[in-house]
């Protein structure tokens, strides 16, 4: 059994290498749906169709435990994939999203306001807001939708996505933490740092490697039928030249595949 990480384009490629790093060992298969980004202005209902899609191609390509790096698509999907899907289609894998990880670390240090940034798709959810209220009911929960950091770092505007976070800041002056809930954020996170010097980042890129190895470690039913051989494969659903430039950023040597 391989992981799988799916995200609705090259974003999660951010996350998958925090994994990889984390635990490099084991096999990995990458999907980016490239052909349908950006999720986070589209309905549940494409976001899940896509999202179904993209689970039974990992399991086909024998993923036994997938994480959705892609916030969006945790926030609609992930309870009725663990509710309903798995207990049909696919009674022995397991599906993990970002969001869980994230807001334990969020709450880590006891903070009573904590700001949350992402698509418009995951902060109308409230996803966040539900989930860190759920473990801890006194917390003050800030949202905001930032729709447009992920069309400027798709375009390598960082000029833009700096305009763009400065803005945005101004919503978050005086908390104490903000989640980066985006796949796409961590790579701006020291423009957020920058317009936000006091307050503590929670970065998907730094805790979710720690995360699956806390996992693994609890579920060693899952963690004995990882296959380790170190391999790595990244599938997308539409090819481009400036895809596999921008997925070289972080793997070099990276050989894109068509789903
Ligand atoms: N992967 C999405 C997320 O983490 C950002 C990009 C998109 O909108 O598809 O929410």
């Amino acid at each position: 059994m391989k992981i799988g990480v799916f995200d609705s384009g090259l974003g999660g490629l951010v996350i998958a290498k925090a994994l990889m790093q984390a635990l490099p060992q084991y096999d990995y298969i990458y999907y980016g749906d490239t052909e349908h980004v950006p999720y986070g202005e589209k309905t549940p209902g494409r976001i899940l169709a896509y999202t179904l899609d993209a689970m039974r191609f990992l399991i086909n390509q024998k993923c036994g435990l997938i994480i959705i790096a892609c916030n969006t698509a945790t926030a609609i999907t992930l309870r009725y994939l663990q509710k309903r899907f798995c207990p049909k289609e696919a009674q022995n894998v397991k599906i993990l999203g970002v969001i869980i990880p994230t807001v334990e670390e969020a709450l880590k240090k006891g903070e009573k306001r904590i700001g949350v940034v992402g698509t418009p798709t995951t902060i109308r959810s409230d996803i966040y807001g539900v989930e860190l209220r759920k473990i801890s009911p006194q917390v003050e929960v800030v949202s905001l939708a930032t729709p447009r950091l992920v069309p400027a770092i798709e375009a390598n505007d960082f000029t833009e996505a700096k305009r763009a976070i400065n803005e945005y800041a101004q919503t978050f002056q005086n908390l104490p933490a903000l989640i980066l809930g985006c796949t796409h954020y961590p790579l701006v996170k020291d423009l957020f740092q920058e317009a936000l010097p006091e307050t503590r980042l929670v970065c998907q890129d730094d805790l979710m490697g720690k995360k699956l190895a806390d996992y693994l470690k609890r579920h060693t039913e899952i963690e004995t039928n990882l296959s380790r051989k170190a391999t790595r494969q990244f599938f997308v659903s539409k090819m481009s030249k400036s895809y596999t430039q921008v997925a070289q950023k972080l793997f070099p040597d990276i050989q894109l595949e068509k789903k």
